[in-house]
């Protein structure tokens, strides 16, 4: 193989391989966006959908990235590279690698900005900007202070960078694992405490029945959609940082338990940022299909009118800001991998290089206007599903299934021939869906 002079890394345990790959799926998407999107989708409903979509789409798809991952055992590119000639098939599959490369960073460039944000936030909280605010303040807070002064933007989304780029430098062991096996507990706990708070603090049975009592008549044709979509930005999957995360995997990991596991934490922590931010929501008189303003627009509200406020708001922050770095770490690892293992530079070099190019990819969504748009739908509606896809048929239809024995030997005969079937048939079908209605042609 190409990258055979330098030695690929592993992770230093099961449990440092479950911490990371939580960590790239748990990200804005839970705590942001899933409780934005079962607001403005109706509630229990929804979540059942999503939940349907996570085991139809998400399971098998997410196994079959991480088994590709620690059979290639290089690089997203090299790995499809050496997959698709060990299966005798086109060379054309390292597509897949490319692709999914370049997805992480188109989505790291509007991803930082709005983690910048959180930390704007983290630091505005802790001040106490937002002790008693009104609506509109919060509002105006958002829009004029932060969104409307771009410098002030830049320079989180700076410091964010910067930050991302440290943990990836310092290596897979040193940097990815260590980082992520204290962030994660601790973000475990922050986000117990902060339900906690929810729950004596906010209307928790209105919040707990709007995130579990179903309302079918509330569901739409666009919702199942936006439900799928979800399931794999929520997960990652599709552009190869899982599949790189899986290159590191030890050899006698299961990757159907440790599978289920970060799909078990991922869920759950969505659903947790659910139950601790509608009861609050609903104790505020706040809509709850406010839209993607909900966290900034809405919680300083919440905290700033609940006693201890200021401090729970604060740790909230610091739980979305750390949930977001370790997602970010993720999207830019296969990128640097690679560039690590084909050409004669550090690792540290690499990421630097890979930094620079998502610096200006961020200044762009800053400064021009609607180039966040663009990146975040290229990513997320266009280059995911198509790189899951890819995935889905390779994995299905074209590698070799000694190759894939090899990674799942532990299935028995039943839950592999159940895992391949829905991996074949209804994943392409269901990911074709979600791919044209991102395209916006249905
Ligand atoms: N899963 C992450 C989240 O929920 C986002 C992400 C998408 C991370 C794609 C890596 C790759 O925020």
């Amino acid at each position: 193989m190409s990258s055979a002079s330098k030695t690929h890394a592993r992770w230093s345990s099961h449990w440092t391989f479950l911490m990371a790959a939580t960590g790239a799926a748990v990200g804005l998407g839970n705590i942001w966006k899933f409780p934005y999107i079962t607001g403005e989708n109706g509630g229990g409903a929804f979540v059942l959908v999503y939940l349907a979509c996570i085991a139809i789409v998400g399971i098998p798809l997410l196994m079959s990235e991480i088994l590709m991952g620690r059979q290639g055992r290089s690089n997203p590119i090299n790995s499809m590279l050496s997959l698709a000639r060990a299966s005798d098939a086109s060379r054309l599959w390292a597509g897949i690698g490319i692709l999914g490369t370049l997805a992480g960073l188109v989505i790291i460039c509007f991803y930082s900005v709005v983690a910048g944000w959180v930390m704007d936030y983290i630091i505005e909280t802790a001040k106490g900007t937002f002790a008693g605010i009104s609506a509109e303040e919060a509002a105006s807070y958002f829009e004029s202070s932060l969104l409307a002064d771009k410098k002030l933007q830049l320079s989180w989304h700076t410091a964010f960078t910067l930050l991302t780029v440290a943990v990836v430098a310092a290596g897979v062991t040193k940097g990815l694992g260590n980082s992520v096996r204290i962030m994660m507990p601790l973000l475990f706990i922050l986000l117990v405490l902060l339900l906690a708070y929810s729950i004596t603090q906010g209307d928790f049975a209105r919040g707990f029945s709007f995130l579990f009592s179903p309302d079918f008549s509330k569901l739409t044709g666009k919702s199942v959609l936006v439900a799928m979509g979800h399931s794999f930005f929520t997960l990652s999957i599709g552009m190869g940082a899982m599949m790189a995360y899986g290159s590191y995997m030890p050899e006698d990991s299961s990757i159907t338990r440790m599978t289920l596991a970060v799909v078990f934490f991922d869920t759950l922590i969505a659903l947790m940022a659910g139950l601790a931010i509608f009861p609050l929501v609903f104790a505020n008189g706040i809509e709850p299909g406010a839209g993607p303003g909900l966290m900034f627009k809405s919680l300083p509200i919440a905290f700033g009118h609940m006693p201890g406020g200021t401090f729970f708001g604060t740790l909230f922050f610091i739980l979305v800001g750390i949930a977001a770095w370790t997602s970010s770490i993720s999207m830019i690892e296969p990128a640097v991998a690679w560039i690590d293992e084909n050409f004669r530079i550090t690792r540290a070099t690499a990421s630097a290089i890979i930094g620079f190019i998502v610096w200006w990819g961020g200044f762009a969504c800053i400064y021009y206007e609607g180039v966040f748009g663009i990146l975040d739908n290229l990513g997320s509606n266009i280059m995911l599903p198509l790189g899951g896809l890819l995935m889905a048929l390779f994995v299905g239809w074209s590698m070799k299934r000694k190759l894939i024995k090899n990674q799942l030997g532990d299935l028995g005969y039943y839950p592999f021939n159940a895992w391949y079937a829905v991996l074949r048939v209804f994943t392409p079908i269901g990911i074709i869906l979600v791919f044209l209605y991102g395209l916006g042609l249905f």
